[in-house]
């Protein structure tokens, strides 16, 4: 009976090893590959679609917002002005414009995830231009 057992463990001990060979590089792969699909989702904009869009802030909407945003022909988009506004009523307002105001809608330029990315950065006070 121990030898029995004995040769049970014997042989559980040597397919271990035996599997372990192959699959720990696998298992490595695996991890890595994981790894690298959980970094995507983070960048969405693009890190490039991202400084372009700054840049069309800074630029484009700083021309009636004001350069630093603090207002001009338009209001100013500052975390303290913006505070009360729901982030789905100033989206709105990026993509469609308001009507009967110099503000002029974007959606040609920007997808809703971007003017939603451009919304939460507005929240948090927008970022410069590198
Ligand atoms: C030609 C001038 C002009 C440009 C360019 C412009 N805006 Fe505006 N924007 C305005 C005006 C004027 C208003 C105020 C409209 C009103 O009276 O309701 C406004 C309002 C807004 C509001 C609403 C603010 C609030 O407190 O409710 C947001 C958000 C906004 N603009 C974002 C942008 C963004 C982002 C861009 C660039 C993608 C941009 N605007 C470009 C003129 C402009």
């Amino acid at each position: 009976m121990v030898k029995l057992i004995g040769e049970i463990r014997y042989k559980i001990r040597y397919k271990f090893k035996c599997k372990r060979g192959y699959k720990a590089p696998l298992m490595a792969l695996f991890l890595w590959n994981l790894s690298a699909a959980a970094e995507l989702p983070a960048e969405s904009p693009a890190a490039t679609r991202r400084s372009e869009l700054i840049s069309l802030v800074r630029q484009d909407c700083g021309s009636c917002h004001g350069l630093t945003l603090k207002g001009g022909l338009g209001p100013a988009l500052l975390p303290a002005t913006l505070k009360d506004t729901p982030a789905d009523s100033l989206k709105a307002t990026i993509l469609y414009g308001r009507n009967g105001t110099a503000m002029p809608p974007w959606q040609r330029f920007l997808t809703e995830a971007e003017a939603e990315w451009i919304v939460s950065q507005l929240q948090k006070g927008f970022p410069l231009e590198k």
